[in-house]
């Protein structure tokens, strides 16, 4: 959700910050702008639509000649996507420019203020009584006049900001938005995201909430929003540019589908030490873990999801009573946060607003929070009380798969590992998972080998208006997902149901040919998965499922069958999802979508 790039240094900024944005392009966003100072003024372009528009316009910023600038991806909030509420948003005399990612809560009562004192404004958007309120405010000192701002704004930012006054210099600041600032020699970049960066510099400072930044040639300098002089340690970030490349696959999504091993491999292999698993960074004692009386996961989106998986997993393992919430709704609820309970917040990047919202309300009534995030560095990670990092590297592409898939085997460490300490499950039962878990990776290459006959399956199901999935417990859980990565990318309305609750109402809109499709992986509840195929079926829908070697009877039933190969059924998830995956792929290929960036979506969400 917005982008935000800069730089500053020897080379031709336009042409650097236009690259920086397409390699956010992926946070989602609906119009774009940069504003570049040319020796002599601010010189602006900005454009409603893709990226591409705002290259041509400016002639991939040779238009924009000039060392120092900042550029903004926008996903609309407040105003629609077009040229004049695109940033950056200048003052009236084109003396300062800003560039914001967040939102100004408090904008209506400061508009009010700044219109009767003359400010004249050009755009409908919050942002822009930022540019009106640094002139009003702007004494000469850049710092002061944005610190002065910043005390009377409410909301979120990340900003960059040129003054016309000090043209060989950026200023960045946030709150509750990431931004990060990179080093190269002489060259400074700031960016809301590591990927925009990899090109030019692995050496980032991240920028904690309430500071503000001035960047130049020569220096970089951290200040508090008191104006008290910070002193900041730069990081080396572990990722390198490829894996923010496409690597000869068509698209992001396929290329982190098929990274999925090696990802999970990242995710588990440190861990399994000396036939346990190691969660000593967590913090979480052996006597804290054996005391746990409640569990409560709380995420947004397809984290939700990995939660649903988490609290059958936790559950069946460790015998600890979990909750689940979609974060949107906890932190307006007024959970009960008891002792010895812990709140466990999911979230790829790690900048999610809800996620980060009820992080805090758990924080603030009491809670211990474990966080499991992708994104080293990202605000969650830093304010949960211990963090469990997935290995999954960047994810570029809107639709989540890898960050996902860790997602789940992070679940399954922690329930195994609780399980043993607890004395839920014996000592044989434990190796199992262990062995379980080492064969994951190997499990879901050989998966990605039915990519053709997905692909085959998938084009019969290009003209879909409406397609349910099916499926109980983890199969459920799967079938939240496979159901959502559908509908993102193909924009064909999909519903997800427990396969017993059908009967309760979805079942009177199964006709001829409704799409159906089942997830019957486990043993256990097969007949009764079974049952409710047979049901869809005798009215008419047309049925692909996914299943066990085993069940080849299923193939009398269903239209098309797919068979996933056996593990600990606790972690059969992490192979079912698989086909689902690269069916949601598939189809929205052969709808001629843009499968990376949906309409409408962004990669990281945040704001409310
Ligand atoms: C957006 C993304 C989803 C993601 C959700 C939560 O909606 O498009 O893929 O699952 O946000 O994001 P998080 O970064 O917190 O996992």
């Amino acid at each position: 959700m917005c982008g935000i790039a800069g730089y500053i240094g020897k080379n031709q900024a336009a042409p650097i910050i236009l690259d920086g944005l397409s390699r956010l392009e992926y946070r989602g966003y609906d119009s774009a702008g940069i504003a570049v100072f040319d020796g002599e003024r601010i010189r602006m372009a900005k454009a409603a639509g893709r990226l591409s528009v705002l290259k041509e316009l400016t002639d991939n910023g040779r238009a924009l000649p000039g060392c120092c600038g900042i550029g903004h991806t926008r996903w609309a909030t407040h105003g629609r996507p077009c040229d004049e509420n695109a940033h950056p948003h200048m003052n009236r005399e084109n003396t300062i420019a800003v560039v914001h990612n967040g939102i100004i809560e408090n904008y209506r009562k400061l508009r009010e203020k700044l219109e009767r004192k003359g400010y004249v404004f050009s755009s409908e958007t919050d942002t822009e009584v930022l540019a009106h309120m640094l002139t009003e405010y702007y004494r000469g000192d850049p710092v002061e006049a944005i610190e002065k701002v910043l005390h009377r704004v409410e909301g979120s930012y990340a900003l960059g900001i040129l003054f016309l006054d000090h043209p060989h210099h950026i200023y960045a600041a946030r709150r509750d938005s990431p931004l990060v600032v990179g080093v190269s020699g002489e060259e400074k970049f700031i960016a809301s995201d590591v990927p925009a960066l990899l090109e030019h510099t692995r050496t980032v400072y991240y920028m904690e909430n309430e500071e503000i930044a001035t960047l130049s040639a020569g220096n970089i300098r951290f200040y508090s929003l008191d104006g008290e002089l910070l002193s900041k340690k730069p990081v080396t970030v572990e990722w390198d540019i490829s894996a923010a490349q496409k690597g000869g696959y068509a698209h992001f999504m396929l290329k982190e589908i098929h990274e999925q091993p090696s990802a999970l491999r990242d995710t588990i292999f440190p861990r399994l030490k000396d036939r346990r698993i190691d969660l000593d960074d967590l913090g979480l004692s052996e006597e804290k873990i054996r005391r746990l009386r409640r569990i409560s996961i709380v995420a947004c989106g397809s984290a939700y999801h990995a939660a649903v998986v988490g609290k059958y997993v936790l559950e069946a393992l460790a015998r600890i009573p979990v909750e689940t919430d979609l974060a949107s709704e906890y932190r307006y609820r007024c959970p009960i946060c008891e002792p010895d309970s812990l709140v466990i917040i999911v979230s790829q990047s790690g900048e999610t607003a809800d996620s980060l919202a009820a992080l805090r309300d758990a924080k603030a009534r009491g809670s211990r929070i474990l966080a499991i995030v992708n994104v080293v560095g990202s605000s969650i990670a830093r304010e949960a009380d211990c963090v469990f990092y997935t290995g999954a590297g960047p994810e570029i592409s809107v639709a989540t798969t890898k960050a996902y898939s860790c997602q789940l085997a992070a679940f399954y460490m922690l329930a195994a590992e609780f399980a043993r300490v607890r004395g839920a499950i014996g000592a044989d039962r434990f190796c199992g998972l262990l062995a379980a878990l080492k064969r994951l990776p190997a499990q879901v290459r050989e998966l990605l080998g039915c990519q053709e006959k997905i692909q085959f399956l998938a084009n019969r199901y290009l003209a879909a208006d409406h397609i349910f999935f099916m499926g109980r417990g983890i199969d459920y859980a799967i079938s939240l997902e496979g159901s959502l990565k559908l509908k993102e990318i193909s924009y064909i309305h999909s519903e997800a149901y427990a396969a017993g609750e059908l009967k309760h109402g979805t079942i009177s809109l199964i006709e001829e040919q409704t799409p159906v499709v089942a997830v019957a992986t486990s043993d256990r509840l097969y007949p009764k998965t079974l049952s409710n195929i047979v049901e869809v079926k005798t009215r008419g829908a047309m049925v692909l499922a996914l299943t066990t070697p085993g069940h080849e009877d299923l193939a009398r039933t269903a239209d098309y069958v797919l068979f996933v190969p056996e593990t600990e059924p606790l972690f059969m998830g992490s192979l079912s999802i698989i086909p689902l995956q690269l069916f949601a792929y598939y189809v929205s290929l052969g709808r001629g979508l843009d499968v990376d960036k949906p309409r409408n979506l962004a990669k990281s969400v945040t704001v409310e």
